[in-house]
């Protein structure tokens, strides 16, 4: 495939909307060599942050991160102007201006007037429809999204998002652009959430429904999130971070935009948050007290118990493997056994306790099922031989003494656990089911390449591994029976199976590119 060339840097290029996005995105363009004028109709805001960006540079050159001519330079190309006229001779128009739609395409026309005809009119609008920005204008073929991460400077992810009238060289330009400005580029259609906002949902929801359903309180879950998942942070203290009023709005624009599909349908929780003013980190209150001197939240952990000093697998360990090696390096004896026929996929056999891993059923129905009372169900981890916490739960039923064995082989293994009640699916085996299945539906309707959905979340929102390929990992029938489970406990009308994801199970394909 013929690459397109990126725009030049002796190109000019213009960003409208001196906020925390367009300032962000000026700075990375001036700092890749282009001349930018900045514009914002606040007067004096553009001014102020060709100021605020000049200290920028100062501080990366006294922090030894850019050269003090560069950064002399990179401030020098930075300009202040007060309308589109001023930007004529533009290459690229990139807007970061409020996200109404009347009001970017009010700026479009604008800059439509002014620039020249192979000018490339970009938006950085993270809900808003590129195909209905493009509308209505002259040339909607050179209008396309140029998606950034806050913040622009450091997150390396640029979401390149086509329009129904996009030209793909528009697309591809910006893309190639994106690179030489040293980011992490994909392509995507404009679709709600595109990428990123899409796929994510099920981050923030499950975490939401596991606290409506008195899973685990916030720090635990979030512990379970980080420890086992992977994750940087926890759902609860990154929804604390981006704030809920953000959150909800984004949360609420995809759902609105999907025409209510109920499985990106915002909380009650998140409602509440709102209404009450507890934004989270920038309010001080939100699931989490962040006064000063609050005291931290603390994850729920059971205490020590006594480990039993063998264990036996029954069938195929799978994705327990590297647990069991674990468990056998911390000198509890592994011994391996047929399979056993109430547990087809694997089952450890700690004496009092059968610990088997999670496949979206409740502890209680497993246990109804296998007749087996002292079933302890174990949830996924993102790489078990490295977690540092897992979270098991149990039928009400189940024995205390099979509880109390299942974690103390765990902890002998050096395991925190976290008893989380009988829910579905239990934490991360519940979350990376849907990040898998909202993931597989993005790739089958075209909306990105596998691969580039992949790269996507580890850029855009740091996830330790692609959610395509961490479907691999955990395998495909895996993930779809987990899916398939939640659907018949939860509805399907939430947690109904992708058909690419049902493919792969049923043919044991790849879902990753
Ligand atoms: P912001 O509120 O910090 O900045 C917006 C700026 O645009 C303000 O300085 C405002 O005076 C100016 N402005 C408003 N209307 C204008 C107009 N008609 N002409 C010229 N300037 C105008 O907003 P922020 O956070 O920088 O967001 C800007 C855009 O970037 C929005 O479309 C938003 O959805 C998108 N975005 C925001 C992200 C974030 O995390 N904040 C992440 C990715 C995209």
């Amino acid at each position: 495939m013929a690459m397109a060339d990126s725009i030049p840097p002796a190109a000019m290029v213009a960003v409208v909307g001196a906020g925390a996005m367009g300032a962000g995105i000026a700075q990375v363009a001036a700092q890749a060599g282009h001349r930018v004028m900045l514009l914002d109709s606040r007067p004096g805001a553009a001014a102020d942050a060709v100021r605020r960006l000049a200290a920028t540079f100062d501080a990366l050159a006294a922090k030894g991160r850019m050269g003090e001519d560069d950064a002399h330079a990179a401030a020098g190309r930075l300009v202040a102007v007060d309308a589109p006229a001023d930007c004529a001779g533009a290459s690229l128009v990139v807007e970061a201006i409020v996200e109404d739609l009347a009001v970017k395409r009010e700026l479009f026309a604008a800059f439509e007037a002014v620039v020249a005809d192979d000018a490339i009119l970009a938006s950085n609008t993270s809900s808003l429809s590129i195909t209905a920005l493009a509308a209505g204008m002259k040339r909607p073929d050179r209008i396309a999204g140029m998606h950034f991460f806050n913040p622009a400077p450091l997150m390396p992810l640029v979401e390149v998002v086509r329009g129904l009238a996009t030209e793909p060289l528009v697309a591809d330009t910006l893309f190639a652009t994106a690179a030489a400005w040293g980011k992490t580029p994909v392509h995507a259609a404009s679709t709600p959430g595109f990428i990123v906002n899409r796929c994510a949902r099920p981050f923030y929801g499950e975490a939401l429904r596991l606290l409506a359903e008195r899973a685990a309180d916030p720090a635990t879950i979030d512990a379970v999130m980080r420890e086992a998942g992977g994750f940087r942070m926890g759902p609860f203290e990154l929804m604390d971070l981006i704030g809920h009023d953000v959150n909800y709005a984004v949360t609420r624009s995809v759902w609105e935009a999907t025409f209510h599909d109920p499985r990106y349908a915002p909380s009650g929780i998140q409602r509440e948050l709102v209404a009450a003013g507890h934004l989270g980190r920038k309010s001080g209150r939100g699931f989490y007290d962040h006064s000063p001197g609050a005291a931290p939240a603390v994850a729920a952990t059971s205490p020590p118990e006594s480990a039993a000093t063998r264990v036996a697998i029954h069938g195929e360990p799978g994705v327990l493997k590297p647990l069991l090696a674990r468990m056998a390096a911390a000198g509890t004896v592994v011994q391996k056994r047929p399979m056993h026929s109430l547990f087809p996929d694997g089952a450890i056999d700690a004496g009092a306790a059968w610990i088997v891993l999670t496949d979206g059923r409740t502890a209680s129905a497993r246990a109804a099922a296998t007749g087996a009372a002292n079933l302890v169900l174990l949830d996924l981890a993102l790489d078990y031989s490295t977690a540092k916490r897992i979270a098991v739960s149990a039928a009400d039923n189940c024995p205390a003494q099979a509880v109390a064995t299942a974690i103390g082989v765990l902890q002998h293994a050096g395991l925190a656990v976290s008893r989380i009640d009988d829910v579905a699916g239990l934490a991360v085996m519940r979350t990376v089911a849907m990040l898998v299945n909202e993931a597989a539906d993005a790739a089958m309707q075209g909306i990105a390449t596998p691969s580039d959905i992949d790269l996507a979340m580890q850029k855009g929102v740091n996830y330790p591994r692609g959610p395509l390929a961490w479907g691999d990992a955990v395998g495909a029938a895996r993930i779809g029976a987990t899916m398939a489970n939640l659907a018949a406990h939860y509805g399907e009308d939430r947690y109904r199976v992708s058909p690419r994801l049902a493919r792969a199970a049923q043919t044991g394909g790849r879902l990753a590119g």
